[in-house]
């Protein structure tokens, strides 16, 4: 840990703070003119594995911002290409998977002992947190299991997810053995990113709102929680983070995570009710309204605020990640205008 008093961390533990941290998901980005200068010098996984780069890119943002985090520059998918699966980025079309999983037999050849060939995302921590010190806290951050292996499955994103869901109703054993070898090397991951110096660590399950309760229950629950647990004995909070989960939250809930972060579609007192008020809750700004005035941005921020109210342990952000067109003015007002209003 590098930053164990800083705001952001406490209200990760639900501890008193004098007002409502913020950090933003993909804080780097396109949006931003710095961050496409690099870009046009680096691809995206160019810059993951050159660690002073991946340093630098995270820095640049968190500092353009003035955020209470800063979440390491890296991509979800990183542990495939360990694991024996590349992909690349294809122009419009996002992730490809060269040769998706679709059996037991290409499940059982995945590799679980390579995940220290990802140590260059903990070294990309370790020169953040040396930069930052005590003075801002640093976000280590791994996909969840369902997540990563519907990306594995599908061969990218997906619109109904029949791949991976019949994987999983007509090859139970295949697919909890998938989520087992994920569980291993992102938990390996992230403990590693933990040691480096990482305040917290994120567990993005990006595409885990397409599933029932039931099947979440059933199917995902399990290995989720083990990845939860092998992280938190790392000695971090955890946030556990996924997209239109509206009815998922009271199960996300029970893997333990200290902090849920939920999207724009749930208004955040209610989510939290949800959740009986336990722990802590992150969100959640809808990505888009950044488009519109900045007083309807305003409004927005305002509410969000009102329905967190005085409670301990609310982490602002929006509901999902920034989208490429987003107005800067409005990210950096937004940043300024949350950190305004103080806590009683
Ligand atoms: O938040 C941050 O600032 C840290 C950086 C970060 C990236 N990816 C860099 C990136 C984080 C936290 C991620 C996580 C990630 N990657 C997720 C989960 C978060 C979420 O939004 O739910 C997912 C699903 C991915 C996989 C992925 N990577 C997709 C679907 C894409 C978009 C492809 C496209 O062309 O838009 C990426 C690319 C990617 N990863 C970008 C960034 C900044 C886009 C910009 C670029 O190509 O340079």
């Amino acid at each position: 840990m590098s930053a164990p008093d800083s705001r952001f961390v406490r209200a990760c533990k639900c501890l008193p703070v004098d007002r409502t941290p913020i950090w933003l998901m993909r804080q780097a980005g396109r949006y931003m003119a710095e961050y496409r200068a690099v870009r046009k010098q680096y691809s995206l996984i160019e810059i993951c594995k050159k660690p002073e780069i991946a340093a630098d890119v995270t820095i640049t943002a968190a500092e353009i911002l003035g955020v209470d985090a800063a979440i390491i520059f890296a991509d979800l998918l990183l542990p495939l290409e360990v694991m024996g699966l590349p992909f690349y980025f294809s122009a419009g079309e996002g992730p490809v998977v060269e040769k998706p999983v679709r059996d037991a037999a290409a499940v059982s050849a995945l590799r679980v002992n390579r995940a220290a060939e990802l140590g260059y995302v903990a070294e990309a921590v370790r020169l953040v947190c040396k930069h930052f010190g005590s003075k801002l806290p640093v976000i280590g951050f791994c996909g969840a299991p369902f997540t990563l292996a519907s990306y594995m499955i599908e061969g990218g994103g997906s619109r109904n997810y029949v791949h991976a869901k019949k994987l999983m109703y007509s090859s139970p054993a295949a697919w909890d053995e998938l989520l087992g070898k994920l569980v291993a090397v992102t938990s390996a991951y992230a403990v590693e990113q933990a040691r480096a110096g990482a305040d917290v660590i994120q567990i993005f399950d990006s595409w885990v709102g397409c599933l029932s309760v039931e099947d979440y229950r059933t199917y995902v629950l399990p290995r989720t929680t083990n990845l939860v647990r092998a992280v938190q004995k790392a000695g971090v909070p955890v946030i556990y983070f996924g997209v239109d989960t509206a009815s998922l939250l009271p199960s996300m809930k029970e893997t333990g995570a200290e902090v849920i972060g939920i999207d724009w579609r749930t208004p955040v007192d209610l989510g939290w009710q949800s959740l009986g008020m336990k722990g802590g809750v992150q969100g959640n700004l809808d990505p888009v309204l950044l488009f519109a005035d900045w007083e309807k941005v305003k409004a927005g921020a305002s509410n969000v605020l009102a329905r967190a109210g005085e409670r301990q342990g609310h982490i602002f952000n929006l509901g999902h990640g920034i989208l490429p067109e987003t107005p800067v003015e409005n990210v950096k007002a937004l940043v300024k205008f949350v950190q305004e209003q103080p806590l009683k």
